[in-house]
């Protein structure tokens, strides 16, 4: 058997996943637009952004104060920001925002909605008016929610991030399969998240030591939800940018971002936050892709890159069949000729054989996969930008 001759090449099963970039690049992108987003969402261009987070007033229509048993007072949303005085307002301004964000996504984008049991249902039947198509809804199950004071319901521990498309048949929109259950330890990432709510460093303090946001979202929510369902230079937009935790995610994973928010403090810790964080390496935000994703590579290829030349021999792992290669990309074993798959399957008795993962060829002493070979050769293809 010949000794291979090495090739250098890229992990086989981490490719760059760069969309073309940004050649000039628009004002808005990368910025905080103070405003309401209605109006400053009219001004950006159609079909201009892959992503949308959107974390839109809850309409909580808390009645008081909120006070916990002994009578000290809860930390609640009672922001002017998510006041409406009646559930049509509230309908009135989700259409508005919805038709607004519909207009600037890609067809090939998707959005995130994220609210609670005071709004989900109403922005959910709204998303379905207007045209866009469930995909998913997400529980983010909180890990140190809030209890109920009262004591006179369930604790609402978790909010719900519906999921969608622009419309039924949106084709070509990302999902990262493959990243997400590599990320989850090879297990399927589910539709329930178990996070904790955003506590500690991450919390945005003012001087006085107060939260600068009463719903600040944790990172760790945003970082699951762009690495899911976006790319690397990607455009993502938050019309309801609050502290700018999906903008700061964005710019970590090398996504471009824009944001709108009204209250211009709010805008400000945002952009001093967006400020201090860094772009991950490129070669950091690469993901894992699906096999089927990856360019078909044939047998004969090796041959021609010179990785094994005919007279070569194959074997199993445990060397029990030999097959000789040959100029042609067949192989041949004993009478039976053919492809890798047909002669793995006859010498085994099987009726099929995935060849790639069952023949070898020996390189130094050592056994090597000739499904490793062609993952060299996709790594090539990939740095080359093939
Ligand atoms: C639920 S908070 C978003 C919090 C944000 N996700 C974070 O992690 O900090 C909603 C934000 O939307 C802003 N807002 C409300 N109405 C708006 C509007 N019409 N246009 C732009 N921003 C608005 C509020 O000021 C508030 O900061």
């Amino acid at each position: 058997m010949s000794v291979l001759r090495q090739r250098t090449a890229a992990p086989s099963s981490e490719v760059s996943l760069h969309s073309p970039a940004v050649s000039s690049k628009p004002e808005w992108l990368d910025s905080v637009i103070v405003g309401d987003c209605v109006a400053a969402l009219e001004r950006l261009p159609k079909a201009s952004v892959d992503l949308i987070f959107a974390d839109p007033p809850y309409n909580l229509q808390l009645g008081g104060d909120l006070t916990r048993p002994d009578q000290s007072k809860v930390d609640a949303v009672d922001d002017d920001w998510d006041r409406f005085d009646s559930f049509e307002a509230y309908d009135a301004f989700t259409r508005a925002w919805l038709l607004a964000c519909r207009r600037v996504l890609k067809p090939t984008g998707t959005m995130w909605v994220i609210g609670s049991y005071h709004n989900i249902f109403r922005v959910g039947s709204i998303m379905q008016d207007l045209g866009f198509w469930v995909l998913n809804d997400i529980i983010w199950r909180k890990a140190n929610p809030m209890p109920n004071f009262k004591g006179k319901r369930f604790t609402n521990a978790h909010e719900t991030l519906i999921w969608a498309s622009r419309d039924r048949e949106a084709k070509g929109i990302t999902f990262n399969y493959e990243a997400m259950k590599a990320f989850n330890d090879d297990l399927q990432m589910r539709s329930d998240w178990l996070l904790p709510i955003c506590t500690g460093g991450e919390r945005l303090k003012n001087a006085e030591g107060d939260k600068v946001h009463p719903t600040q979202k944790p990172e760790a929510l945003l970082w699951r939800v762009l690495m899911s369902s976006s790319k690397p230079d990607d455009v993502v937009l938050d019309p309801f940018l609050g502290t700018g935790t999906s903008a700061a995610v964005a710019k970590r994973l090398g996504r471009h971002f824009v944001g709108v928010e009204r209250d211009s403090t709010y805008a400000d810790f945002a952009r001093a936050r967006i400020a201090s964080v860094e772009r991950a390496p490129d070669d950091g935000l690469a993901v894992v892709t699906p096999k089927r994703a990856e360019p078909r590579i044939p047998f004969g290829s090796l041959i021609e890159a010179g990785m094994i030349r005919p007279g070569d021999k194959l074997c199993d792992a445990r060397r029990r069949h030999v097959a000789t290669v040959r100029a042609d990309g067949s192989i041949a074993s004993g009478a039976i000729a053919g492809s890798i798959h047909k002669v793995g399957a006859s010498v085994q008795g099987l009726e099929a054989c995935n060849g790639w993962t069952y023949w070898h060829v020996e390189s130094g002493g050592a056994l090597v996969l000739i499904d490793e070979l062609r993952g060299r050769i996709r790594g090539e293809l990939a740095a080359a930008g093939a």
